[in-house]
């Protein structure tokens, strides 16, 4: 997590792709191993592993995964690509919201079609390769983020964030606690403000564990809590990462970010969005087309093995809202930051690329 931790949210040896199990956490550091690219499904689907960049990471390397079972069959090259197609299909239905999961499994294909003349072996190694760089270009653009977005955080700052946007979401570092660290760095006294994020508590669990980790000042507090913070000025800013960012800016992240943006809005304070390039779908006019992601009640009804409601209530649990554009200050990226984002200043960005 720092740079001389070891501490990774996946990694790759022989042959095998260990990814650290966040359901345990803060209490257990476990990897899985997995073989197949249908493991790799399940922990993206159960959420062992989660965050947009880490997901699509994910999924990259479960291509590989699925390269080498086709080899391990004996498939020609033909074979292979059909057995690929299946395998990305599956990956793809392993979560709706996060657009780095399909942005990472395009940028496979592509690498396929751009390479079709290769044999079967030549083809796994290369995906592996695919894999590792979208990984390792993720680190950096985790860092370029800090970077770019430590000049909006003052000396003394009191900064609430909500979910997990660290290194535990990403190829390492984090996006909007990359621009804490990176604040941090530059010699700014920080404090976090941690919103637990009900109803998987990433907030408790991982952006705790990450803060205490790296001895970086923090304060836990229940979803709730947040009003009544803002409104008696103990907050200077908002800082979250992003699941999907629509062309005109509005925002998928996880669920309870849009009342804090509205909170934001009323008293006054920024609210910034820290997210790469990969996490902007141009493809969508706005944020009404982004697919909301709805998971099961019991993820409500219990609170880890405990049941906290009656058995036949109706649950209602979506993983995700959308925050207009308008209640955004800011989008940080690797690229720089839009301010007021808006459809032109976001094609004006990756006109940059
Ligand atoms: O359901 P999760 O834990 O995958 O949701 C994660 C978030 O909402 C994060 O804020 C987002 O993916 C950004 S991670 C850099």
């Amino acid at each position: 997590m720092s740079e001389t931790d070891e501490l990774l949210t996946l990694y790759w040896k022989d042959g095998c792709l260990y990814i650290l199990d966040q359901r345990l956490l803060p209490h257990r550091v476990e990897y899985m191993a997995c073989t197949a690219c249908s493991e790799v499904v399940e922990a993206i689907s159960e959420m062992a592993v989660r965050g947009a960049p880490a997901i699509g990471i994910t999924a990259a390397f479960g291509m590989a995964l699925a390269a080498r079972e086709a080899l391990g069959k004996n498939n020609d090259q033909g074979q292979m690509h059909s057995y690929l197609a299946r395998a990305s299909k599956q990956l793809f239905q392993s979560r709706p919201t996060a657009v780095n999961l399909s942005w990472a499994l395009e940028r496979i294909d592509k690498w396929l079609s751009e390479n079709e003349g290769l044999t079967a072996q030549e083809t796994a190694e290369g995906l592996l390769v695919e894999a590792e760089k979208i990984f390792s270009e993720d680190l950096e653009n985790n860092r370029l983020i800090g970077v770019n977005g430590a000049a909006l955080i003052p000396d003394k700052a009191a900064v609430l964030t909500h979910c997990n946007a660290g290194a535990l979401a990403t190829g390492g570092y984090g996006t909007a606690l990359g621009v804490v660290r990176a604040a941090i760095g530059e010699g700014k006294e920080v404090h976090v403000f941690i919103d637990e994020t009900r109803p998987l508590l990433q907030g408790s669990r991982l952006t705790a564990f990450e803060m205490l980790h790296e001895n970086i000042p923090a304060t836990l507090i229940t979803d709730n809590c947040a009003g009544y913070l803002i409104k008696q000025g103990k907050i200077d800013l908002i800082i979250v990462g992003a699941d999907r960012i629509a062309g005109n800016g509005d925002t998928a992240n996880k669920i309870g970010t849009y009342p804090l943006a509205v909170m934001a809005a009323y008293h006054h304070i920024p609210f910034y969005v820290a997210a790469p390039l990969s996490t902007i779908d141009l493809s969508l006019p706005s944020g009404d087309e982004i697919v909301i992601e709805e998971r099961k009640p019991e993820e409500v009804t219990r609170f880890g093995n405990q049941d906290v409601a009656p058995e036949d209530i109706n649950v209602y649990n979506p993983a995700f809202d959308v925050t207009p554009a308008g209640l955004i200050n800011a989008i940080i990226t690797e690229k720089g930051v839009v301010y007021s984002p808006d459809q032109e200043k976001l094609y004006k960005l990756f006109a940059k690329v």
